[in-house]
C-alpha cells in the first residue's frame, strides 16, 4: 500500500482558471492508487491583488520580488484563497484532500534566497514524512508555496514566499516521486526556432537555459525538472489548456509537451 507511486503535479496560475479537467484527472489518479501531491502557483491572482492595492511587482529571473507589504498579499492569496478554492474543487469531485502551506507543521524550511528578492525563500528541507503521513491517512495534499525561515538551528516566525515550481521539484525529490508534471499555458518547452520539443536530455535542458532560449517563468520549471531527475523522478512540462492532458501523459504516455531527463523513450 505504501508503495503506491507518488505524482507531484504543479498547477500554474495561468491554468488555474480552467483547471476543471486537471482536477478530475488528479482525483482519477488518486482513485487508481496513485499518491498525488498538488503544488499550486498563483502569480496572476497575486498580481491582480497587488495591482488593486497599488503595490507594484517586479521579477528577477522569473522570481517575484517580495517586500513586506507584498508578502502579506502573497500569503493571503496563496495560502488562503487559491489553496482553499482548490481544496473545495477537488473535494467536490470526490477527492479526499487537505490544503496546507509549506509553513504549516514546518513542512518546508527555507533560508533567504537573495536580499535582492526580499522575502523569498530557498528551500533547505522538506518534511516528506509529514506528506507520507497525510497519504497514509488517505489525503491528497494541496501545497501552497510558502516556507518558514530556518535560522540558528530552529524555525523562526518569518514566512517566506517560494517559487511554486521550485517547491514542486523539491517535493518530488524529497518523496522520490515517480512523476513530476508541470501544467502550464504553452505547448511545452520550445527550442530556439520556437517549436515545442518532445524531449530534452538534462544537458540539452541546461543548454537552453544558458542560451536564454528558456526564460522567465520557464526557468524554474526546467530547473525543478533537473532537480527531480537527480532522484530518478520522471518529469514533464505539459499544456494544461488541453483537456485531460495529465491523464493522457501519465496513463497513455501521450505528452502534449516536453519530457525532461531520462532516456525519453520510457513513458
Ligand atoms: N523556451 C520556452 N518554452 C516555452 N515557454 C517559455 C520558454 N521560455 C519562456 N517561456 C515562458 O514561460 C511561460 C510559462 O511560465 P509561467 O510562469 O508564465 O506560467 P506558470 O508557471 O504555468 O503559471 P504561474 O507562474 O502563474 O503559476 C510561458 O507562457 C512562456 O511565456
Ligand atoms: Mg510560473
Amino acid at each position: 500500500m505504501s508503495e503506491s507511486p507518488v505524482i507531484v503535479v504543479k498547477i500554474g496560475g495561468s491554468t488555474l482558471g480552467s483547471h476543471d479537467t486537471t482536477l478530475e484527472d488528479i482525483v482519477a489518479l488518486q482513485r487508481e492508487g496513485w499518491r498525488p501531491v498538488v503544488v499550486h502557483g498563483g502569480g496572476a491572482t497575486i498580481g491582480e491583488w497587488l495591482d488593486s492595492l497599488d503595490t507594484p511587482t517586479r521579477f528577477v529571473r522569473g522570481l517575484r520580488v517580495t517586500d513586506a507589504e507584498s508578502l502579506r498579499v502573497v500569503v493571503a492569496v496563496l495560502a488562503g484563497l487559491i489553496n482553499k478554492e482548490l481544496v473545495a474543487a477537488i473535494g467536490a469531485l470526490g477527492g479526499q484532500t487537505i490544503g496546507l502551506s509549506g509553513a504549516d507543521g514546518g513542512l518546508i524550511r527555507v533560508r533567504q534566497l537573495d536580499p535582492e528578492l526580499g522575502y523569498v525563500g530557498e528551500i533547505e528541507w522538506v518534511d516528506s514524512d509529514m506528506l507520507v503521513r497525510l497519504f497514509d491517512a488517505g489525503y491528497l495534499p494541496v501545497v501552497a508555496p510558502l516556507g518558514l525561515l530556518w535560522k540558528d538551528q530552529r524555525l523562526q516566525s518569518q514566512i517566506l514566499n517560494i517559487n511554486a515550481d521550485t517547491v514542486a521539484g523539491e517535493v518530488a525529490f524529497a518523496l522520490a516521486a515517480r512523476w513530476l508534471v508541470f501544467l502550464t499555458d504553452v505547448a511545452g518547452v520550445s527550442g530556439s526556432d520556437g517549436a515545442s520539443l518532445a524531449h530534452l536530455s538534462c544537458q540539452e535542458a541546461t543548454a537552453l537555459i544558458d542560451q536564454e532560449t528558456v526564460s522567465g517563468g520557464m526557468i524554474p520549471k526546467v530547473e525543478a525538472c533537473l532537480r527531480a531527475c537527480e532522484g530518478g523522478t520522471r518529469t514533464a512540462v505539459i499544456d494544461g489548456r488541453q483537456p485531460h492532458a495529465l491523464l493522457a501523459a501519465v496513463q497513455q504516455g501521450q505528452f502534449v509537451g516536453t519530457t525532461i531527463g531520462g532516456s525519453g523513450e520510457e513513458s
